[in-house]
């Protein structure tokens, strides 16, 4: 049975940390996939449209999404490589390690990152909009960066559009 994990805050150390490659073999273990279920069932919970394993504090380069769209399945990526990003722009952005708050970030409008699966399978996942913006977001993450790094403008979301800032 998957159960939620903790999701850490800013101010943690762990989510300051590169986080480790995965060895394949280690991917069907089933240890790993509980982990797998329960990154789902954290980010599901919480709720957010993606979650990285640092933020449970575990040092391994994985993340989950799910940004609710006709195109796009709920997808786990291990070991991601960015392989294109293009159109810079400046986006809205929240995050689960940073409740309540959202700024503006420069991201790329566009989005190709591949991987493994969950079943040590190679996956390329590309697109623009929430997904490119939040493929971005989990690499921050695995590498121990935060998009309140570099964000402009911080502050509380008070307006119903700023509450409604999807968080990952
Ligand atoms: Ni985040």
């Amino acid at each position: 049975m998957p159960y939620i994990r903790e999701i850490l805050t800013d101010g943690h150390p762990a989510l300051r940390r590169v986080a480790r490659r995965v060895n394949p073999k280690e991917i069907r273990e089933p240890l790993f996939q509980q982990l797998i279920d329960d990154m789902f069932e954290t980010m599901y919970a919480a709720p957010g449209v993606g979650l990285a394993a640092p933020q449970i504090n575990v040092s391994k380069r994985i993340f989950v999404m799910d940004v609710h769209d006709d195109e796009h399945e709920p997808a786990v990526v291990i070991n991601p490589k960015v392989e294109e990003l293009s159109e810079e722009i400046e986006l809205r952005e929240g995050c689960l390690s940073v409740p309540g708050i959202v700024g503006e970030i420069a991201r790329f409008k566009r989005a190709a990152v591949s991987g493994l699966d969950r079943h040590g399978q190679k996956i390329r996942i590309e697109g623009e909009g929430l997904l490119a913006q939040c493929l971005q977001h989990e690499i921050d993450h695995l590498n121990g960066a935060l998009y309140i790094d570099r964000a402009k403008n911080l502050r509380p979301a008070v307006s119903e559009e700023e509450k409604e800032t999807a968080e990952a």
